[in-house]
């Protein structure tokens, strides 16, 4: 696409002040906020903004370039065509995104839009960008924008797998991790069947319970106390010790998913689980980060580069909805 002056980004529920501050810290006075909805903030640019220009940001599930306002399928194809991009896929998804997923009636209602726009929309399966098709409440006029695809971004639309968190699973954790798995793509069936993981912070289980389901060995380290279910799968194997405690003699050579989920201050997750991330080599690795207050968010870029300091590949954080006070960060092994 040409330059463009606007950018948006789409948030958790209530983080709208966070999305702000994030932004204004990492693009200091290039961008002024536009337009702020519940869960979607604009910004304008001083200059205009090259193609490569990336918002980022942990705050935002999606952020991209604003293309413009549209109130039908034509006008979504005219915006699109007007801005000169070239698309490979169509994400179509609510302004409102809820923390325990989105109902299938909602998407059942993105789904008909999507179906309108693709009739007069060409995508090229090859194209970098995605449009991003944001619908608010009736009455209200769409939002167009377009991000880069990317292993940073989130492939689902909306950064929200259509998953919600059933009622009789050990914790919500469970769609915490269903979420991260999405983003990693590894949430397609027998990816992860038959690999270890190793959780630290595990009870009461309901992470684990996810990993179960998708066929994996789990070791799970922690004092507090287990679900039933979680605790006498033949595939659960559990530590009650503190992690610093663990005797690294008792665990596999190597894991393929490292994950941990400690109510600790960032920092001191971050020292307990280098060790085991250095040891254990995990292909994978899904860290939640506990966001308790505004020093720890004004911290975050060091913490990033902190994890980046010990893992081998690219690190990326991201809110996701299903994440309450927290953001989640993972990596993949870069050989
Ligand atoms: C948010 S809960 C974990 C949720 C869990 N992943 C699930 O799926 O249900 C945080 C857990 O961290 C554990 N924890 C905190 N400090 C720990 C430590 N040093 N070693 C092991 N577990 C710890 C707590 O006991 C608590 O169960």
């Amino acid at each position: 696409m040409g330059k463009s002056d606007f950018v948006f980004a789409t948030c958790r529920a209530g983080w709208e002040s966070s999305l702000k501050r994030e932004v204004a810290a990492r693009h200091g006075r290039l961008l002024t906020p536009a337009f702020m909805r519940p869960q979607l903030i604009t910004w304008k640019s001083q200059t205009p903004l090259s193609a490569e220009f990336e918002l980022g940001g942990a705050f935002a599930p999606v952020s991209g370039f604003s293309i413009g306002m549209a109130r039908s399928a034509e006008e979504v194809a005219l915006r699109v065509s007007e801005a000169g991009i070239q698309a490979a896929d169509l994400h179509v998804f609510p302004r409102i995104i809820a923390e325990d997923g989105v109902t299938p009636e909602v998407w059942l209602r993105m789904d008909k839009i999507k179906a309108a726009v693709e009739q007069v929309c060409p995508l090229l399966p090859e194209a970098v960008n995605v449009i991003d098709l944001i619908i608010g409440e009736e009455g209200e006029p769409w939002f167009v924008g377009t991000h880069r695809r990317s292993p940073a971004a989130h492939p689902n639309a909306g950064s929200v797998p259509r998953i919600m968190l059933p009622s009789g699973v050990p914790s919500r954790a469970w769609l915490k991790m269903e979420q991260s798995l999405a983003w990693l793509g590894l949430d397609s069936s027998e990816v992860l069947a038959g690999q270890t993981a190793l959780e630290l912070g595990s009870a009461p289980g309901g992470a684990a319970w996810a990993l179960l389901q998708r066929g994996m060995k789990v070791i799970g380290v922690d004092t507090g106390a287990m679900d039933d279910r979680v605790l006498t799968h033949p595939r659960y194997d559990h530590i009650g010790l503190s992690a610093g405690e663990v005797p690294f003699d008792y665990l596999p050579e190597r894991v393929y998913l490292l994950a941990m989920d400690m109510n600790l201050a960032p920092d001191v997750a971050l020292r307990l689980m280098e060790p085991f991330y250095v040891r254990l080599q995990p292909q994978w690795l899904i860290l939640t980060m506990k966001m308790n207050d505004l020093r720890v968010e004004a911290q975050l870029p060091s913490l990033i580069e902190r994890a980046r300091s010990f893992t081998n590949g690219p690190v990326f954080a991201k809110q996701l909805h299903a994440n309450r006070r927290e953001l989640t960060v993972i990596s993949q092994r870069a050989e």
